[in-house]
């Protein structure tokens, strides 16, 4: 039988050259093209045995367990998982991307929250991501319905009334105990695989936005996220904009469609990113078809080299459906239909 052993080893070296030259593009680069940003170190881990390595947290239904998980052998293991964010009370997405996961035999979907606010399928879509996620992530809108809507715009702030009202009216006590538990308890921040989770960005995990023309508007905002992530974070993935895509620490920021493969980027320990995975129940970038992304996570036992590809998937789903539940409550404004027809 192999032997486990425990061990975390890390190397911070200033040395390692970029591999993609897309990351600084026409003299966007903050520091101009072809430089490092001063003081940024990109990171590297090492084993100290000949082993495979791979980060191992798990929260749900079942235990928690932290740590590096070490594996003799020099075998290259793979570990396939599934990302979705910003359901939105949209079931009709939902249903459709967790078809999608399933067709694809991943067992293990993590989300980043904001299961609900906005569609008008709240409870369905929590009791959903229970059952089928490993981790959920606090959003603002299921932060908003647990404790208050705060900043938000009167449609917002009436569609989290009405979601909570909905779990209130639930006749089954313990469903109904079961869902304000599960809302009172989401976590903010979520390590798994060498990946930080959030809701929203490193800084602030709950509330802040990302937007790509932070990088051009209010670098800062952007450069001061990456200096969040701590060594061991690989890769942060993000939702709360509703809008897929790759940010770069120069900074800068690609939407999947012009990755150089698009649809795909891959994360390597030479490259600090921020991965936007966009939103299931409600893309904000023009295009009203369903947004996740499939995660696959490779370490290399002879070398210790670890990288993991991101595929972006988009799925077209009953959004007429999903439209005219939300045009039949009252409380539920009818611009919260009409934006999924436009994709904004
Ligand atoms: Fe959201």
């Amino acid at each position: 039988m192999a032997t486990l052993a425990w061990l975390c080893a890390y190397e911070l070296s200033n040395s390692c050259p970029r591999k993609r030259g897309h990351a600084i593009r026409n003299g966007m680069g903050a520091f101009g093209p072809g430089t490092r940003r001063p003081g940024l170190t990109a990171w590297r881990w090492r084993p100290s045995i000949d082993v495979s390595v791979r980060r191992v947290t798990s929260w749900g239904t079942g235990a928690r367990v932290g740590g590096w998980c070490a594996v003799a052998g020099n075998a290259t293991m793979a570990t396939t998982f599934a990302i979705i964010s910003d359901i939105h009370g949209n079931l009709e997405a939902l249903e459709t991307v967790l078809a999608d996961i399933q067709r694809r035999s991943i067992k293990e979907i993590f989300c980043l929250g904001d299961v609900v606010g906005y569609g008008a399928s709240p409870r369905e879509c929590l009791d959903l991501v229970i059952e089928t996620c490993a981790a959920t992530l606090c959003g603002n809108h299921d932060q908003a319905v647990f404790y208050e809507p705060c900043s938000f715009n009167i449609s917002a702030e009436r569609a989290a009334y009405w979601t909570r009202q909905t779990f209130e009216e639930e006749p089954n006590a313990a469903v109904r105990k079961r869902r304000w538990e599960v809302l009172g308890r989401l976590p903010y921040r979520y390590e798994v695989y060498g990946l930080l989770l959030v809701h929203a960005s490193p800084r602030r995990p709950v509330n802040e936005y990302l937007f790509a023309e932070d990088c051009y508007t209010n670098p800062s905002k952007i450069l001061a996220n990456f200096e969040r992530l701590e060594p061991q974070h690989m890769t942060c993935m993000v939702g709360h904009t509703h809008v897929p895509g790759v940010f770069l620490d120069d900074p800068y920021f690609e939407p999947p469609g012009e990755l150089p493969q698009a649809n795909r980027y891959t994360i390597t320990e030479d490259e600090k990113a921020i991965i936007n995975v966009g939103s299931v129940g409600q893309p904000r970038d023009r295009d009203v078809r369903a947004s996740y992304v499939v995660v696959t996570t490779n370490t290399d036992g002879s070398n210790g080299e670890y990288h993991a590809e991101v595929e972006f998937v988009r799925l077209e789903y009953d959004i007429d459906k999903a439209v005219k539940k939300i045009f039949a409550v009252a409380e539920l404004d009818d611009f919260l239909g009409t934006r999924l027809l436009d994709g904004r």
